[in-house]
């Protein structure tokens, strides 16, 4: 899968269970390298990890988790088409520093979850190197997009990411639960979850010449998760995969032009890859009113989310099973249910 992304043959891999728990570890081998000495004393600066606004809220739990405190974490505010604003984070990463705190981290997001959209990340590479932040790229949803030769540019800039996270999962038609999560420095991984002394009821097992993936991670146990991403990779192949993703990338802009023919709705947001932001031309109320009615009928299911404060409609596009027929079907009927007190205006 590295290989298919074009990710360097430098990164080491393994598998997590969800995309939370490896940023998780990302955000942990980040303050193993900034601050090594936090695993005996804990950490006693303020190190400060910078995310956009639309990232994703597993990235201010692991924060929390790893002890690096909800208030040490920045929000960079994102620009008209919510990416994160490189200059935004410039001037917040400086006046941290001119206040004595400790950058550490930058999580850039590819295919945030409320619009997918994608984090500038050769811009916050750079930023990131001037500053020696550890710059973890939460992938989870768009990254398996790169996988299609016309879309392989949007990792320019992970290839000097220390970590990234991509969920088959999610866009990958692999069920839950896989995470695959590469770095660059297995060895600041490693260390951020060893001890001083393996536990003598682990000995024997260290003395394996097998890799321990539990050495690289929390957990100890794992279960043979690989398997059913080796399935998919050998079922469809790369080209097989790529047909299924162009036909829901197609699927999305299809929908999406619908939508900005339609009078009565909008796009509230660029529709980069397979979700349709939109909304009906009407109240935030009559908007959640619309979602209920459509989700109401069982024969689709959208969800929601808030952009510039507005009620938003969710139309995700990732099941292999999903046709062309099916989108058409569910543009009629959210058509057919807009608010009866209004009516539509078409
Ligand atoms: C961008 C992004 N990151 C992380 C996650 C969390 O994924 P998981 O359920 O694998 O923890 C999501 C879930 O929607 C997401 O959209």
């Amino acid at each position: 899968m590295r290989q298919w992304l074009g990710l360097p043959d430098t990164f080491f891999g393994l598998i997590h269970d969800t995309a939370s728990i490896a940023s998780l570890h990302a955000i942990l081998a980040a303050r193993e390298w900034a601050s090594p000495e936090a695993r005996r004393t804990g950490e006693r600066r303020s190190l400060i990890l910078y995310t956009s606004e639309h990232a994703h809220s597993s990235i201010d739990k692991g924060a929390v988790a790893v002890g690096i405190g909800s208030e040490n974490v920045r929000h960079v505010p994102a620009d008209s088409e919510f990416r994160m604003r490189p200059d935004a984070l410039a001037a917040l990463i400086e006046e941290d520093v001119a206040a004595g705190k400790k950058p550490f981290c930058v999580v850039a997001t590819l295919g945030t979850t409320s619009s997918t959209s994608a984090d500038p990340l050769v811009a916050i590479a750079d930023l990131a190197e001037r500053h020696s932040l550890w710059l973890h790229v939460d992938a989870a949803y768009a990254g398996p997009a790169a996988i299609l030769e016309e879309y392989g540019h949007i990792l320019d800039g992970a290839q000097r990411a220390d970590s990234i996270v991509i969920n088959p999962h999610k866009w990958l038609f692999t069920p839950m639960d896989l995470s695959a999560f590469y770095t660059r420095h297995p060895d600041v991984m490693r260390r951020s979850v060893s001890l001083e002394e393996t536990p003598a009821y682990l000995a024997a097992a260290q003395q394996e010449r097998a890799l321990n993936y539990s050495d690289y991670s929390l957990a100890l146990g794992r279960r043979f998760r690989a398997l059913k991403l080796w399935f998919v990779l050998r079922y469809f192949g790369r080209e097989g995969i790529a047909q299924v993703l162009r036909g829901h990338l197609r699927m999305a802009q299809d929908l999406a032009g619908k939508i900005r023919r339609d009078p009565d709705f909008e796009l509230s947001a660029p529709v980069p890859f397979s979700l349709v932001c939109f909304r009906y031309r009407g109240s935030n109320g009559e908007n959640r009113a619309l979602l209920d009615r459509v989700n109401a009928t069982g024969r689709t299911y959208l969800s929601s989310t808030v952009l510039n404060g507005n009620f938003v409609l969710r139309l995700a596009i990732g099941n292999i099973a999903t046709t062309q027929d099916d989108i058409g079907d569910t543009w009629e009927l959210i058509r057919s249910s807009v608010p009866r007190s209004t009516g539509s205006r078409a």
